[in-house]
């Protein structure tokens, strides 16, 4: 049946594709897709510039209304894209719990191998945000995997397959482990290729070469480490789905040869893996790679870089978050490729209106597109709106998981930094 339906679409697809055959190579995508042309996003022909926003949390909602109250407070937020956890994976002794309470999984890890949940309490939940989020006018980002253990990342892979005491950089060199991902890419490709509610596929949450298992040897600056497994993954994912973009999720480290780029504290310099290719990732690079479509990084000074802003430094977590808008913006114009200030974020309130203004205005300029972390929710029923997901995420009061970033509608200062800045990307955009 499924096969029949396929071979139907495929064909009805490519007579489509003739009747348009000679119109610009866009044409050749079909309609309503997100693409990248020039260092723009567009949809069918038109320009896109957008504020979007994210939210891990969304498919871990059991309730259906919850999900589409959210969306709604992302379309009035003036939110176009969403970008969210394309996996979440638990180990075998987590698995009763996970039923007990309700917990999304769509992965088990009970041996080298994971079995797939595709019920209601797995994949169909994925399924729902994804056909819904176009009812609002929303696209969707999904990452295949999480450089870090939250909700199931690469640790299980490695802790499974290559077994205990590996260093967390095996993940992108294990053939095994590579074709297990691969095997999950697959699944989850295939599953929502066909649809235009996705925006694009992106390979990893923040991939490094530590994670929270420690860095291993391989992981100093020259090895291009990410660099190579980006290359590899994307040629992968372009094989399975011709169409879609692709991009890293990483954050955005440079491998800046020969250049001294950082702040001095008591007249020491500083500069480390954001600037000198010890993450495994060089941004430059890869956003010369022929299937990634856009650059992607992200941007926390303040936790990173808890010296800024105290005595001895001279520089600031606004200047420094500036250096670093300004840097992706450098290297996507050489790229002539699209950038998205993908994450970021500072906590208490006074820091966000303080310095958001700033960077946006940087970011807007330099025509990106923005998405701050998190996404928050308000109003939300499920469990009477408290109810403890996993880890301290929990909603409160109807309010969604603030891990201290979350921006909230009642938080005016600063939810309307971001309403203001929806409308200038809206007034871009065709
Ligand atoms: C995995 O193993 C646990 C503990 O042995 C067991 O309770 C569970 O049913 C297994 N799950 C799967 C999916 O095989
Ligand atoms: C899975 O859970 C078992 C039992 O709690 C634990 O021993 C093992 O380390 C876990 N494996 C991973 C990869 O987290
Ligand atoms: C960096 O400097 C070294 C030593 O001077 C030189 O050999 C190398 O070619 C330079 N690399 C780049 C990328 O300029
Ligand atoms: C910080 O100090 C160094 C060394 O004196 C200087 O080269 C650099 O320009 C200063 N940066 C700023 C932002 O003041
Ligand atoms: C605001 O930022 C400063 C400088 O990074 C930090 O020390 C302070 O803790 C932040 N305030 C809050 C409430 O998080
Ligand atoms: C926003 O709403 C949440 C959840 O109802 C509440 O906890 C918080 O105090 C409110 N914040 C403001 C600034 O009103």
């Amino acid at each position: 049946m499924r096969l029949l339906l396929n071979i139907r679409l495929a064909l009805s697809s490519l007579l489509l594709y003739g009747l348009l055959s000679g119109a610009a190579q866009s044409a050749k995508l079909p309609k309503g897709f997100a693409t990248q042309k020039n260092g723009r996003f567009e949809v069918d022909g038109k320009p896109l510039s957008f504020v979007g926003a994210n939210s891990y949390w969304l498919p871990l909602l059991t309730s259906q209304d919850d999900v589409r109250s959210t969306f709604k407070q992302m379309q009035d937020a003036g939110v176009k894209v969403l970008r969210t956890w394309g996996f979440n994976a638990i180990n075998g002794s987590e698995l009763a719990g996970a039923l007990q309470s309700g917990l999304t999984y769509y992965q088990v890890w009970n041996s080298s191998e994971w079995t797939l949940n595709e019920g209601p309490q797995g994949l169909e939940r994925l399924d729902f945000v994804i056909n819904t989020a176009g009812e609002y006018g929303i696209k969707v980002i999904l990452a295949f995997t999480n450089n870090w253990v939250g909700y199931g990342g690469s640790e299980l892979y490695i802790n499974w397959i290559a077994g205990a005491g590996h260093s967390h950089d095996v993940f992108y060199t294990d053939p095994r482990i590579v074709a297990s991902y691969q095997r999950y890419v697959r699944t989850i490709v295939n599953r929502y290729k066909n649809s235009p509610n996705i925006f694009a596929w992106e390979m990893m949450n923040e991939a490094r070469c530590l994670g929270d298992l420690p860095a291993g040897p391989n992981c100093v600056p020259g090895t291009e480490l990410l660099t190579k497994w980006y290359k590899q993954q994307s040629d992968f994912v372009r094989s399975l789905d011709p169409f879609h973009m692709i991009t890293t999720g990483g954050e955005g480290h440079f491998f800046k040869k020969n250049q001294t780029i950082g702040f001095w504290v008591d007249g020491v310099f500083q500069s480390d893996y954001n600037f000198n290719g010890q993450a495994g990732e060089d941004f430059d690079d890869e956003l010369f790679l022929e299937n990634i479509d856009f650059g992607t990084y992200h941007l926390y000074p303040q936790t990173w870089y808890p010296q800024l802003d105290f005595p001895g430094s001279n520089f600031t977590v606004k200047d420094w978050g500036l250096l670093w808008i300004q840097l992706h913006a450098d290297s996507a114009k050489r790229a002539n490729k699209p950038v998205i200030l993908e994450e970021f974020g500072l906590t208490g309130l006074q820091n966000k209106t303080d310095m958001y203004p700033a960077w946006i205005d940087l970011a807007l300029k330099t025509q990106h597109a923005i998405m701050p972390w998190q996404f928050g929710a308000l109003g939300l029923k499920e469990s009477g709106g408290n109810r403890l997901i996993k880890y301290a995420d929990a909603l409160i009061d109807g309010a969604s998981p603030n891990d201290g970033f979350a921006i909230y509608q009642n938080q005016t200062s600063v939810w309307n930094i971001f309403k203001n800045a929806a409308k200038v990307q809206a007034s871009r955009s065709g």
